[in-house]
C-alpha cells in the first residue's frame, strides 16, 4: 500500500484540488450526506460521510433493492448527557460506529458540541449541555466509541453555532474569554482526549468572519494551539468564498460541486492559492481516506447488530430520563390500569428532525411499552386518540410510502439542495402534521369521571418536535402548552384527585418547555426528552419501578423564559433575519448565571430525583501531582436499588477576576447500589481545570476554593476548602508560562 506522501507525489494539481471538494450527496450509500472524490488512477477511493448524532442517517429504502436499511435510533444527545454516564455514552458511540461501518459509511458527522445557550435553540436535542465540561467529556466519550469501530467521528459545528435562525448568515460577537471558557471548550476537550478524525466548521460567522473562512479559528486555535491533526470540513454549503476557505484551513468543502473545483483550480493558476497549501490540504484528505474502511477494502463489513444495539439505546433512554417531581405517584402499583392521555403516548416522538434524524425499524410508543410490560392501558381513551389520526400517518406506512415517492421522484436528482430540502422538509412536515395538531382535550366530564373510576392512575404525555433549520418559539404549542393541553392537565388532575388517584406528566420534548404554569397541579413529572426507538420500554420500566430513574439535568430548566441571560439577544437583531448575535451574557451561561445572580430556576443544573436516596460522607480533598483529588463515600439510604451522580463544583473564594459563583469541575456516576450499599467515589480534577482565561492566557489563581460536592448544583451535601499555594499560568497550548 502506497504511503500518503507517495500518492500525493504522483498526483497532478487537478487531482489534488479535486480532493478538496466533495462529490455531493452520496451515490455509494443512498441517503448518506456526502462523499469525497476518488482518484481511481492512484487507487484512492471516495469515502462516505453520513449523519448523525442519534444514529446513522441513510435511506431505509433503495430503488430496486428489496433489502431495508433500517438503523438503530438512539436517544438524542441531550438524553445522553442526562445520563451523566460516560461509559454508556461511549457504548452508544461504538454502536453507531458499528452500524456506520456495516452500511459502508466511513465518517459519522457527529457529535454536536455546541452549547445550550438558549432553551429554544432548534437543535438543542443534538447538543449535550449548557456546561462545557459535561459537553466535552460526553463528546470525547462519543468520539472514542464511534472510532473504536474503525470509522471516523466529526466534531460539529465549530464554533459558536447556538441557534438555527438565519443560520447561514448570522455573526456571533463573543469575547475571547467566553469563547475559550464556554464555546470552544467542549471542542478542545474532545480534540485533546479523543482525537476525532474530523471537525466541521459551522455556518455562522464568528467575530466577523465565517467560521469556514476564519484562520484564527481553524488554523491558529484548532491546529496550532490544540494540535488537531485530523481533517477540517465545512458544513454543507457554508461560507461564501471557497478560496478563502482553503486558505483559512479547510481541507474539504462540502457537499461540493464541479464549479467549486473549477474555481479553486483557477485560483491556483492565478497564484491565489500557493502549491504548498494545496498539498497540505490534499494530504489531510488522503490521511482521512487512508484510515477509512473503504480504503482498507472493508466497506460494508460486519452486521448492524440491531438487536444488541437496541439494548444500548434502551439503557441510554432509561438512564437519560430525569425525574423532576414525584409526590407519592411513582413507581405505579403492580400491573396498573393506566389512563393514558396525550398524543405522544401513542405517537411518541423518538428524536428531532433534519440531519439529526434516523430511520429505525420501529418506535416503541409509551402505550406499546406499558402494555408489553403488563400494564393495562385504558382502551376507551386509546380509541379516542387513534380515531383522530388517519392510518396514513402511522409511522411505518407513511415512511414507506413517502420514501417510495421520494425514491421515484428524486433518486435521480443530482441537485443536493432539492434532496436536502425534501428530506428535511417533508420529514418535518409529516412528523409535525401527524403529531402536533391533534386536539388534546376532546373528553367530556362524564368520560373523565368514568376513566378515573376504572383506572389506578393517569399518565399524560406532552410532546414537542424540533428540527434543524428552525429555532423553537416562545408561543403556545411550542415552549408554552396549548390551551387544550393545559385544560387536559387541569381537568384530569381535578377528576383523578377527587378519586384520590395520582397524575403523572411525561415530557417528550427536545428541550425545556414551560412547567411553572401547571406543575403544581400534578403529582409527578418525568422528562423523557426524545428517547429514541426504545422509548416506550424505557419509560414503562421507570413508571413501573423496574428501574429507578438516575438522570440529571444537563441544563438549567427555566421557570420563566425571560429570566435567562440570553433572552435579550436570542436570536439576535434584527428580529426577522438576525445578522448580529451578541453573546452579551459572556461566560454567565446557564447555572453560571442563575447561581451568580441568585435567580431561581424551575429546576437547577444537575437536578434529578430517584426512587431511592443517597447519603454522602467522609469527604477528603487534597492536591496531589497536579490534580485535585476528591474522595468520599456514597451510600444508598433508601428502599430501591439506584445510581447516584456525584457532582463536584468549585467556587473561588477570592479572585481578582469576575468569576461565576461555581463551576462543574468533575463528576462520577456510581454503579447500581442496592439499598444500604456504599461506594467509595473518587473524582480527579486536573489543576488546569481551575483556570480562568485572562490576558491571552489561562490563570490558575492562588488562594482558597470551596469544593462543593452534591447531587445537583444546588443540593450540595459536603464542602471542603482547598488551598492552591501558588498561581500558575499557561499559554493556549497549556504550556506553563510566566504569569
Ligand atoms: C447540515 C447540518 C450538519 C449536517 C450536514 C450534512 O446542514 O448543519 O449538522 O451534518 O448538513 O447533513
Amino acid at each position: 500500500m502506497h504511503t500518503v506522501q507517495e500518492i500525493l507525489g504522483k498526483m497532478s494539481i487537478e487531482e489534488k484540488i479535486s480532493l478538496l471538494v466533495g462529490a455531493g450527496f452520496s451515490k455509494l450509500v443512498h441517503g448518506a450526506a456526502g462523499e469525497t472524490r476518488p482518484v481511481a488512477r492512484l487507487g484512492v477511493p471516495a469515502v462516505v460521510l453520513a449523519d448523525g448524532p442519534a444514529g446513522v442517517r441513510v435511506h431505509p429504502l433503495r430503488l430496486g433493492d428489496a433489502q431495508r436499511y433500517y438503523v438503530t435510533s438512539f436517544p438524542n444527545e441531550i438524553v445522553l448527557a442526562s445520563t451523566w454516564n460516560v461509559e454508556l455514552v461511549e457504548r452508544v458511540g461504538r454502536a453507531i460506529g458499528e452500524e456506520a461501518r456495516a452500511l459502508g459509511v466511513d465518517v459519522v458527522l457527529a457529535p454536536g458540541l455546541n452549547i445550550h445557550r438558549h432553551p429554544l435553540c432548534g437543535r438543542i436535542f443534538e447538543y449535550f449541555s449548557e456546561d462545557p465540561l459535561l459537553s466535552g467529556v460526553m463528546g470525547a466519550a462519543y468520539v472514542r466509541g464511534v472510532q473504536s469501530a474503525g470509522v471516523g467521528a466529526t466534531l460539529k459545528h465549530f464554533a459558536g453555532h447556538e441557534q438555527e435562525t438565519n443560520r447561514l448568515l448570522y455573526n456571533v460577537a463573543a469575547s475571547e474569554r467566553a469563547l475559550r471558557e464556554i464555546y470552544l471548550r467542549p471542542f478542545e476537550i474532545a480534540v485533546r482526549e479523543a482525537k476525532p478524525w474530523a471537525v466541521m466548521g459551522a455556518y455562522n460567522k464568528l467575530n466577523g468572519k465565517y467560521c469556514v473562512q476564519n484562520e484564527w479559528l481553524l488554523t491558529r486555535v484548532l491546529r496550532e494551539e490544540w494540535g488537531f491533526e485530523g481533517l477540517v470540513m465545512t458544513d454543507w454549503g457554508a461560507g461564501d468564498n471557497p478560496v478563502e476557505m482553503i486558505k483559512a484551513g479547510v481541507d474539504l468543502i462540502m457537499p461540493g460541486s464541479d464549479q467549486v473545483v473549477a474555481e479553486l483550480l483557477k485560483a491556483y493558476e492565478r497564484g491565489a492559492i500557493p502549491g504548498e497549501v494545496v498539498d497540505a490540504r490534499a494530504r489531510r484528505v488522503l490521511e482521512l481516506v487512508a484510515k477509512s474502511p473503504r480504503f482498507r477494502g472493508q466497506e460494508g463489513s460486519g452486521d448492524l447488530k440491531l438487536e444488541e444495539h437496541a439494548k444500548v439505546a434502551y439503557e441510554a433512554a432509561v438512564e437519560g430520563a430525569v425525574l423532576l417531581k414525584n409526590e407519592g405517584a411513582l413507581p405505579l402499583p403492580e400491573k396498573p390500569r393506566v389512563a393514558l392521555f396525550g398524543r405522544g403516548s401513542y405517537w411518541t416522538v423518538k428524536g428531532g428532525l433534519g440531519s439529526g434524524d434516523s430511520y429505525p425499524r420501529y418506535v416503541v410508543s409509551i402505550a406499546d411499552g406499558l402494555r408489553e410490560r403488563g400494564a393495562l392501558v385504558d382502551e376507551e381513551i386509546e380509541r379516542v386518540y387513534r380515531g383522530m389520526v388517519h392510518r396514513f400517518y402511522e409511522y411505518g406506512e407513511s415512511l414507506q410510502l413517502y420514501r417510495a415517492y421520494r425514491e421515484g421522484a428524486l433518486a435521480k436528482s443530482d441537485s443536493w439542495l432539492i434532496e436536502m430540502l425534501m428530506t428535511h422538509f417533508v420529514d418535518m412536515m409529516m412528523e409535525y402534521t401527524r403529531v402536533m395538531h391533534l386536539q388534546e382535550d376532546p373528553f367530556t366530564d362524564a368520560f373523565l369521571e368514568e376513566a378515573a373510576q376504572r383506572n389506578d392512575a393517569a399518565v399524560i404525555t406532552v410532546s414537542r418536535i424540533s428540527t434543524e433549520g428552525f429555532d423553537r418559539f416562545p408561543v403556545k404549542g411550542d415552549y408554552y402548552l396549548r390551551d387544550d393541553e393545559l385544560s387536559l392537565i387541569e381537568r384530569v388532575s381535578r377528576v383523578f384527585h377527587e378519586h384520590r388517584k395520582k397524575v403523572v406528566v411525561l415530557l417528550n420534548v427536545p428541550g425545556p418547555v414551560d412547567v411553572a404554569s401547571w406543575r403544581d397541579k400534578v403529582d409527578a413529572v418525568l422528562a423523557i426528552w426524545l428517547p429514541g426507538q426504545e422509548a416506550g420500554r424505557a419509560v414503562a420500566d421507570i413508571l413501573l419501578g423496574r428501574v429507578s430513574p438516575s438522570g440529571k439535568l444537563p441544563l438549567t430548566w427555566p421557570r420563566d423564559l425571560y429570566e435567562i441571560p440570553a433572552a435579550r439577544t436570542f436570536p439576535g437583531t434584527p428580529p426577522r433575519d438576525p445578522e448580529e448575535v451578541i453573546y452579551s451574557e459572556d461566560i454567565y451561561v446557564g447555572y453560571r448565571y442563575y447561581d451568580t445572580f441568585a435567580v431561581e430556576p424551575a429546576y437547577e443544573f444537575g437536578y434529578g430525583l430517584s426512587y431511592t436516596a443517597f447519603d454522602y460522607r467522609d469527604l477528603e480533598v487534597k492536591l496531589s501531582g497536579g490534580e485535585v483529588v476528591v474522595r468520599l463515600k456514597v451510600r444508598n439510604s433508601g428502599r430501591y436499588p439506584g445510581k447516584e451522580v456525584v457532582q463536584v463544583y468549585l467556587r473561588a473564594l477570592e479572585s481578582k477576576f469576575s468569576r461565576p459563583f461555581q463551576e462543574l469541575k468533575g463528576f462520577r456516576k456510581t454503579k447500581l447500589l442496592a439499598p444500604g450499599e456504599e461506594e467509595s467515589v473518587e473524582v480527579r480534577v486536573p489543576l488546569e481545570r481551575l483556570a480562568t482565561f485572562s490576558g491571552g492566557k489561562w490563570v490558575v489563581e492562588k488562594g482558597s476554593y470551596e469544593v462543593r460536592v452534591g447531587a445537583s448544583s444546588r443540593d450540595i451535601r459536603l464542602r471542603a476548602v482547598l488551598e492552591i499555594p501558588a498561581e500558575a499560568c499557561y499559554d493556549t497550548s497549556w504550556r506553563r508560562v510566566e504569569c
